[in-house]
């Protein structure tokens, strides 16, 4: 069965471009970001290792580790990166995982052998510092991923994982979020003493709290 929200992120031990590691070392305390990309030397897989590169600090800012993979021989990876460097203006900062055997692609169920039995599909796993699953994407190969969604997923989930609320539609960071349905208002008045705007008795907007 595919991998699902709450699971356990499968550890794994592998040849990465910064060394070979155990997955769950690796991450330690961190949030991670493991994504497959199908296929070295190719176009759009180059945009998206650099522009990844260059949201390193926003990535660290959350305390998330990214490291991607494909089914590329370590060697490959290596020489590959000197071209992302000069085409995206960002050197790889972050590992990536050398899968030539599919070990980790199988573990993770990122081969979808109706699209190709060869290269993986653009996945994308969330994982929190329980090491558990918090969000999956799949997009296909002729399609790159916006990095930035990723970051404002991490956003929403460090900050509902903190607060009693959920964020709405298009959210971003600083903008008004939504009470949990599940807490009572006069339980609300004590975690929201400044007030929050009742649309429905279940659409209740307040804003953003610190912290
Ligand atoms: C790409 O990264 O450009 C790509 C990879 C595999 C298939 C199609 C496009």
């Amino acid at each position: 069965m595919a991998l699902q929200l709450g699971d356990i992120a499968p550890d794994f031990e592998a040849e990465t471009t910064q060394g070979k590691i155990k997955f769950h070392d690796w991450l330690g305390s961190s949030w991670g970001v493991l994504f497959s990309h199908p296929k070295n030397y190719t176009p759009v897989c180059t945009t998206e290792l650099g522009y990844t590169a260059k949201l390193k600090p926003q990535f660290d800012r959350r305390n998330v580790k990214a490291i991607g993979l494909s089914v590329d021989k370590l060697v490959d990876h290596e020489g590959w990166s000197k071209d992302i460097e000069e085409t995206q203006g960002a050197a790889l900062n972050f590992p990536l995982i050398a899968d030539p055997d599919k070990k980790v692609a199988n573990l993770y169920g990122m081969i979808h052998p109706n699209a190709s039995d060869t290269m993986t599909v653009r996945s994308v796993f969330v994982i929190d510092p329980n090491k558990k699953i918090r969000l999956t994407l799949t997009y296909p190969a002729s399609t790159g991923r916006n990095f930035d969604e990723i970051l404002r997923v991490i956003d929403s989930l460090q900050l509902t994982d903190r607060h009693k609320v959920a964020t709405p539609v298009n959210w971003k960071h600083g903008e008004d979020v939504i009470i949990v349905p599940s807490l009572k208002d006069e339980d609300a008045k004590k975690l929201f003493p400044q007030g929050w705007k009742t649309l429905k008795p279940y659409l209740r907007v307040v804003a953003q709290p610190k912290g």
